[in-house]
């Protein structure tokens, strides 16, 4: 019938129970574990978050044990040229928005070779990055609760976060936040604070969100925090002082504000013509979508940072509207 699972589907469940056996049988000696320990992840916790082991001899195994085709298992990216996809790698499930079993991904931990950190299931018919939010199927009644959302670069961001107590949390899967995953998080609901991380990557990503998002219903507040990301946020600060972190998160229109007077540093009036020229180009998409009530604030954040009064300000972004 319709309702029916996907073969695809069925192999990725079976294979992430041999995956997750891997891992729990090995002794808390083994490398993978030690490495865990590092990460302050625990049995309970992995069992949780459902993570395993990749061998590498895994999918021949379960599709012969389990009558599956072989072309399943490639179909699903299990195998790629005759061989195991995933390898040597700490395995970490990804489930659709519905909680199905779409894909992984695969962190290399004790391979020091160049090969990329993470290696993600190849985008398919039921694996679309684009479309998943880690861990929403699970957060959505918490974001529903809280009425916000805030939202991470990475897994263990979120592992982290979810466990100090964070639940109403997702993850993009890298890259920076989609229209269709805002769509689908607008059913929960229309508050966010992005926790990206605090490098060039991070900053970047956040901008592209606002872009993503301003025109939209959602309420797009930044946070900024000492350290390089949520993860590592959470191994330095208690609770607390993350909750307050989130309280005072910023309005996205501070950010853009602020995040190019970084990149021109405003040391000189060259820099400052195009810090302006850049300034009115979001103050015209501000007006041209309507999001009259941010304008003022806008403006008044820019007089503040380059120390010119807000009549000004106002008449040189008018002056240079696009
Ligand atoms: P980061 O590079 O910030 O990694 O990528 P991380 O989450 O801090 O990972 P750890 O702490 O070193 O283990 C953020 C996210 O981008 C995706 C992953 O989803 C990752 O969690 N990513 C990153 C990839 O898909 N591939 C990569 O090679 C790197
Ligand atoms: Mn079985
Ligand atoms: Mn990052
Ligand atoms: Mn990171
Ligand atoms: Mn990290």
């Amino acid at each position: 019938s319709e309702n029916e699972i996907p073969a695809e589907i069925k192999l990725n469940e079976e294979v992430s129970k041999i995956y997750t056996n891997n891992l729990l049988n090995f002794p808390d000696y083994h490398p993978i574990w030690q490495y865990l320990k590092k990460r302050d992840i625990n049995r309970n916790v992995a069992e949780e978050f459902e993570l395993g082991y990749a061998l590498g001899s895994e999918v021949n195994k379960v599709i012969e044990e389990h009558y599956f085709e072989k072309d399943i298992a490639i179909k699903a990216g299990l195998i790629v040229n005759d061989k195991d996809f995933f390898y040597n790698r700490l395995i970490i499930p990804i489930r659709n928005n519905s909680g199905l079993l779409v894909g992984f991904s695969g962190r290399l931990v004790i391979d020091s070779s160049n090969a990329p950190k993470y290696l993600n299931t190849p985008e398919n018919q039921y694996f679309k990055k684009s479309k998943i939010l880690y861990m929403y199927y699970k957060t959505k009644r918490f974001i529903k609760e809280n009425d916000f959302a805030i939202i991470v670069e990475g897994y263990f961001d979120l592992i982290s976060m979810y466990k100090l107590g964070f639940k109403n949390i997702v993850a993009i899967l890298g890259s920076s936040f989609t229209k269709d995953q805002a769509v689908d998080l607008l059913k929960s609901t229309n508050k966010i604070v992005t926790m990206f991380d605090m490098d060039d990557a991070g900053k970047k990503a956040t901008i592209s969100t606002i872009d993503t998002l301003y025109k939209t219903d959602f309420q797009i507040a930044v946070s900024k925090y000492p350290a390089k990301d949520p993860d590592e946020l959470t191994k330095k600060h208690d609770k607390q002082y993350i909750a307050e972190i989130l309280k005072n998160s910023y309005k996205f229109h501070e950010f853009v504000v602020d995040y190019y007077a970084e990149k021109y540093e405003l040391t000189n009036d060259f820099a400052l013509e195009q810090y302006l020229k850049d300034m009115s180009k979001w103050y015209t998409k501000l007006e041209k979508a309507g999001r009259l009530s941010y304008i003022e604030s806008f403006v008044e954040c820019i007089s503040k940072k380059i120390g010119k009064d807000k009549q000004y300000v106002k008449k040189i972004l008018e002056a240079n509207r696009s």
